[in-house]
């Protein structure tokens, strides 16, 4: 894995230096024009061509058969703009596949097999502008799967399986404009009341956002997401959360532990303070008890101390 890695990058600083299309004879698979594009566009390919100008600003390697991009797959042609991947059958792209893309604007990777991606695959691209995921298989998007694309402006989601987006995806897409979410199946549930929130300020980014259809549930069905008010998501926030049905099953036996607790401490403490007092007046006992007469030490009834209850002799 890591030698796939590494080998574009060994070829990159092997490789003389060359102007463009000097040194570099085109694949012969592929047909180069005097403008910086390679064009392998519908050759069988079965796996990225190893292209060793970098000069190369335009690739074509759409309609043919690479389901996976390795990593570093790009990483000797930092000056590439535009690269179509459209129709492969790509089922897969390694995280560090656009390793180097510094300055690409436009990638294409419509009409392919794609149901996940890997957080941080389109980290490089800090340049893109065009993105099309159009005609994938994608169920879900993470934020971390397309974001950060601090200049992304264009985003094609067209024609996957998603049924719901939160809004933090497009939160990491500041510069975005338009974004294409038609052909999907939107599920119409709590988890997509931040898109439709979106949708009604953002309006005007979305082409036919008006005709953005609910598939489900059925008390929302043909429903235009824009159209659905926040009233419609009100029993969201009174839904329990997992964590609020935790703390409702274990406030009953935290109640009674605590009362336990509680009075086994007060219990403690009274038991002691009793016990202290107790012997605090066991101490005192001699010193209150009155002089026995039999001392012969006066007239019992002159002696102040004799008004003390008579105490049962120790
Ligand atoms: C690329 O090559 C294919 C096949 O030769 C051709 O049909 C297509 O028009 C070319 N694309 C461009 C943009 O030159």
């Amino acid at each position: 894995m890591i030698f796939s890695f590494l080998l574009p990058l060994v070829l990159m600083i092997l490789s003389p230096p060359s102007a463009p299309g000097s040194t570099w004879s085109c694949l012969s698979e592929c047909v180069c024009g005097q403008d910086g594009q390679v064009n392998c566009s519908g050759r069988e390919l079965h796996s990225v061509p190893m292209i060793l100008d970098p000069s190369v600003q335009v690739l074509l390697l759409d309609h043919n058969h690479m389901d996976f991009l390795p990593p570093g797959a790009f990483a000797l042609l930092p000056r590439l703009l535009s690269l179509e991947l459209q129709d492969n059958g790509l089922q897969r792209i390694h995280v560090h596949a656009f390793w180097g893309l510094e300055v690409l604007k436009s990638l294409d990777l419509s009409s392919n097999a794609l149901q996940a991606l890997e957080p941080g695959t389109f980290r490089p691209l800090r340049a893109l502008h065009t993105l099309s995921l159009a005609g994938n298989r994608l169920m879900r998007l993470e934020p971390t799967w397309l974001g950060p694309l601090p200049l992304l402006q264009n985003l094609n989601l067209q024609n996957n399986l998603l049924s719901s987006m939160g809004s933090r995806v497009l939160e990491r897409l500041p510069a975005l404009r338009i974004l294409n979410l038609h052909g999907n199946p939107w599920v119409c549930d709590c988890t997509i009341s931040s898109l439709c929130r979106w949708l009604q300020s953002h309006a005007h980014q979305v082409p036919g956002a008006e005709s953005l259809l609910c598939v489900s549930p059925d008390r929302l069905t043909l429903r235009p997401m824009a159209a659905i008010t926040e009233a419609s998501f009100n029993y969201c926030t009174h839904l329990l959360t997992p964590w609020d049905l935790v703390v409702i099953i274990m406030i009953g036996p935290f109640s009674f532990l605590a009362s336990l607790v509680c009075c086994f401490i007060f219990g403690s403490v009274v038991t002691a303070f009793q016990a202290r007092r107790k012997n605090r007046s066991v101490r005192c006992y001699p010193v209150k008890r009155p002089i026995p007469q039999t001392l012969g030490l006066g007239d019992s009834s002159k002696n102040p101390t004799t008004n003390f209850p008579t105490l049962p002799s120790l």
